[in-house]
């Protein structure tokens, strides 16, 4: 399978986390480069289902090696909670599962300030997790963030700790929010440094060492483009590079090293939080919150939807060098008797074929539409190319062109068996 990059092609919420899943069965060892817990990967496993936040999801298949790099900021306590919830589900982490020494920390003040940044900002608010990302990543860039070396080394974090919290609880304050008890969070921090030690490795020298003996390695990106720091609808985006470019600075993993870039996307669009998203439609996204579908994994808000936003991917799929694409949530358009795909964009009097960069530009983007018919018919049972209905396919292939890529993969449903291999 060689080193494969996979990035979420639209705004996150692409289905990434079952794709993963699928292409694990291949990999020997599955890599988290960027973001946090603000990633809610869901996979069905036999009726199970399993959401991973910091755990790559190659931790659900046996004999993988699960990496948490560098560039991934780690909530040391959300960190034990979720190895803790897996071990109960009969699921080992250790020897499996290995966690970077440099991979910055997010703290309670982290979290705290990215609640109080939202509450100044008012109608203006991000509609971020309120997992602490932003700072957290803030903290990373002026070099006053500590990392898992830091967390780990008892005397250092003490001193590194009682400084910060002085820091922080004055800006707190200044916020109107009460300050935190140093007594508290180092108590807490410190007993989840102790729990994660075994963890702790230089994930570097690990990497490298599986790329000489020639393992394949799968990148495993989380949220999507449009939500990437440099290339997203800022700054109604995450805090790290969600392209595909995040899994070499986030990994230390060369570029030429990277064999290929798996684009993952729904046969239509969502997201969550706020932000422009120019195929928005209510019709669309009343059918789907009916059937139980979209809802994020992460917070359990209703994800807003639209129709498949051709503009927007194949700017992502020249931005993260896609090669292959898998479309997923196949099913969701089950029902509708005409399907819309946004073909271009028009705004001021002008035609655009790309994103425009200004989102206040683009949030007056009226979509241009091409209408497929719907098939009408469910797919969830389809395993194989042919027994999808025609016009599925012709739908699936039409989407694939106007991306500009080579369409691989196609999910009906959340079942590991309910992939179709094109
Ligand atoms: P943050 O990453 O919590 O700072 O949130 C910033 C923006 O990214 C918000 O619009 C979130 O809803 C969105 N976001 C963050 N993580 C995810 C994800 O895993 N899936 C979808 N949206 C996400
Ligand atoms: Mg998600």
């Amino acid at each position: 399978m060689a080193n494969t990059i996979l990035v979420g092609a639209q705004w996150g919420d692409e289905g990434k986390g079952k794709i993963i899943d699928v292409l694990t069965e291949q990999a020997d060892v599955v890599v988290r480069t960027q973001g946090g817990n603000n990633a809610g990967h869901t996979v069905h496993i036999g009726g199970q289902k399993y959401v991973l936040h910091l755990v790559p999801s190659g931790i659900l298949r046996k004999k993988k090696v699960c990496v948490i790099a560098n560039g991934v900021v780690v909530d040391p306590v959300s960190l034990v909670k979720e190895i803790e919830g897996l071990s109960k589900l009969g699921i080992k982490t250790i020897g499996s599962l290995f966690l970077s020494e440099t991979a910055h920390l997010v703290l309670p003040y982290h979290r705290e300030l990215d609640s109080q940044r939202e509450i100044l900002k008012g109608k203006n608010k991000i509609g971020t997790t309120k997992r602490g990302i932003g700072p957290a990543y803030g903290d990373k860039a002026a070099r006053t963030g500590l990392r898992v070396l830091d967390l780990i080394n008892p005397e250092r974090f003490k001193k590194q700790l009682a400084w910060k919290l002085k820091e922080n609880n004055e800006i707190l304050k200044a916020f109107g929010a009460k300050p935190l008890s140093f007594k508290q969070v180092h108590g807490a921090y410190r007993e989840a440094g102790d729990f994660l030690k075994p963890y702790v490795t230089n994930t570097v020298i690990l990497l490298h060492e599986a790329l000489r003996r020639g393992d394949d390695i799968l990148f495993e990106g989380a949220q999507g483009t449009f939500l990437d720091i440099d290339h997203g609808t800022y700054p109604f985006v995450t805090s790290s590079n969600t392209t595909a470019g995040g899994a070499c600075t986030g990994s230390g993993v060369a570029p030429h090293r990277m064999d290929r870039v798996v684009g993952v996307m729904k046969a239509y669009t969502t997201r969550v939080g706020e932000g422009p998203l120019p195929t928005e439609n209510a019709e669309i996204a009343d059918m789907l919150h009916a059937m139980g579908r979209e809802f994020g994994a992460t917070t359990g808000r209703p994800r807003r939807c639209g129709w498949f936003d051709s503009v927007a991917t194949r700017h992502a799929c020249m931005v993260n060098g896609i090669d292959e694409l898998a479309v997923t949530n196949l099913d969701g358009l089950d029902t509708v008797a005409a399907i819309r795909v946004c073909i271009g964009y028009r705004a001021d009097g002008k035609q655009f074929d790309y994103v425009p960069n200004d989102i206040e530009i683009l949030g007056r983007c009226q979509p241009v539409y091409a209408e497929f018919p719907g098939w009408e018919t469910p797919t969830h049972d389809a395993r194989k190319w042919n027994d999808l209905p025609a016009r599925a396919r012709s739908y699936l292939k039409a989407i694939a062109e106007l991306t500009g890529a080579r369409l691989t993969i196609a999910s009906v449903g959340p079942g590991r068996e309910q992939t179709i291999f094109v």
